[in-house]
C-alpha cells in the first residue's frame, strides 16, 4: 500500500545528483512499465514518456499495451481509465492527488439521480468523469471523438450530455442537437480572459486563435479554431499561418514547439492573473520525481471496485469502438 497516503505520493528521498532520465529508462526496461503523458505535463515529462497524447489517445494506447506496469502522467481519471480497461495491470499515476475540477463538478451520486429522474435518454459522459459516473453512462466520448459520436446516434434520440456546460453546448451548436447538459466546467478553461485575447489579436494581426471546446462560448466564438489538444496540435503542423494564440493549458505548446520549430506560439492567459498562461494546477503536480519514485517503488497504484469496473468499461469500450470505426 501508498506509504505517503495521506499525502498521495511516494516521497522517498533522490539524491541531487541523480540522473533521473538515465535512472527511470533504466527502471521502466527491467520492470517492462509503460510511461504515458498527456499534453499537459511538463515538458521533460513529456520528453521521457513512450507515448504523449490526448485522451482518447491515451485510453487508446492503454487498451492495446503489453507492458506490466503502466504509468499515466495524467491526471486521476486518466489513470482510472487505464485500469478499467486493463484491470490485470498494475495502473500507477505519480502523484494521486492530480484531479480535476471538471471530473469533481460532477458527483457520482448527484449525477445518477439525474438520470434517474430523465428516463429514456441515453447518458453520454465526457471521459473527464469518475469511475462512478462512467458506470452509470452508455457512452463516454472525448473532445476529439463527441461530435462524431452524438452525430451517429439518430437525430431524435434524447441525450443527456455530462458533465462539461461549454463542451456540450459546443457540440450543440454544431450539430444542431439539443442535448440536456450537466452544468459543470473546467476551472483553467473557464479562466480564458476574452479581453486579454483580443488585446493579443491586435499585437499578433496575424495570428490564428485556436482553443480547446471547453473554453466558454465567448472565447470559441472569437477563434478561428476549436478542437482537441490532438486536433490543435495537428491544426499547428498543417496550418499555413506563423503564430498562434493558445486558448487551452499551455504545457501542450511544448510539443507544438517541437512539430513545428518555425512557428510561435502564444498563451492565451487567464482572467485574473498576472501569470502570461494558464496553467492546470492538478496536472502539474506530477514530476520528474514523483515519475521515478513512482516507478521504483510501485506506487500510488489506482483501483478500481470490481463491479464499477466492470459497469464502466462497457461505454468506454462502445467509444472506443465507434472511435475505431470512424477512424480516429
Ligand atoms: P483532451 O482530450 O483534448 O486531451 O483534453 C483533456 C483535458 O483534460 C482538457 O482539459
Ligand atoms: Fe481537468 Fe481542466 Fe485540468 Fe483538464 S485542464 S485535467 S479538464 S482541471
Amino acid at each position: 500500500m501508498l506509504k505517503n497516503e495521506s499525502i498521495g505520493y511516494f516521497d522517498a528521498p533522490v539524491p541531487e545528483n541523480m540522473n533521473l532520465v538515465e535512472e527511470i529508462n533504466k527502471l521502466r526496461k527491467e520492470k517492462n512499465a509503460v510511461i504515458l503523458a498527456h499534453y499537459y505535463q511538463t515538458g521533460d515529462i513529456q520528453d521521457i514518456a513512450d507515448f504523449v497524447g490526448d485522451s482518447l489517445a491515451l485510453a487508446q494506447w492503454a487498451e492495446k499495451t503489453t507492458a506490466d506496469i503502466l504509468i499515466m502522467c495524467g491526471v486521476h481519471f486518466m489513470g482510472e481509465t487505464a485500469k478499467i480497461l486493463c484491470p490485470n495491470k498494475k495502473v500507477l499515476v505519480p502523484d494521486l492527488n492530480a484531479g480535476c475540477s471538471l471530473a469533481d463538478s460532477c458527483p457520482a451520486v448527484d449525477f445518477e439521480k439525474f438520470v434517474k429522474d430523465h428516463p429514456g435518454y441515453t447518458v453520454i459522459s465526457y471521459v473527464n468523469t469518475s469511475a462512478a459516473v462512467k458506470a452509470v453512462t452508455d457512452i463516454v466520448v472525448t473532445s476529439t471523438n463527441a461530435k462524431q459520436i452524438v452525430e451517429s446516434l439518430p437525430e431524435d434520440e434524447k441525450i443527456i450530455f455530462g458533465p462539461d456546460r461549454n463542451l456540450g453546448n459546443y457540440i450543440n451548436s454544431i450539430t444542431g442537437r439539443n442535448m440536456l447538459l450537466w452544468d459543470g466546467a473546467c476551472h483553467v478553461h473557464e479562466e480564458f480572459s476574452l479581453e486579454k485575447i483580443l488585446d493579443l489579436k491586435k499585437q499578433y494581426p496575424e495570428a490564428e486563435v485556436i482553443a480547446h471546446p471547453e473554453c466558454k462560448k465567448v472565447v470559441l466564438t472569437v477563434s478561428d479554431f476549436v478542437g482537441s489538444t490532438a486536433a490543435l496540435l495537428k491544426h499547428t503542423i498543417q496550418s499555413d499561418k506563423k503564430q498562434f494564440i493558445v486558448a487551452t493549458e499551455s504545457g501542450v505548446i511544448h510539443e507544438m514547439r517541437k512539430k513545428s520549430p518555425d512557428k510561435e506560439f502564444i498563451p492565451a492567459p487567464p482572467n485574473d492573473s498576472t501569470c502570461a498562461c494558464n496553467e492546470c494546477n492538478f496536472m502539474r503536480l506530477n514530476t520528474m520525481k514523483k515519475l521515478y519514485n513512482c516507478l521504483k517503488y510501485e506506487m500510488p497504484e489506482i483501483f478500481v471496485d470490481e463491479t464499477v469496473q466492470m459497469k464502466a468499461l462497457v461505454p468506454i469500450k462502445r467509444m472506443l469502438e465507434i472511435s475505431k470505426k470512424l477512424g480516429l
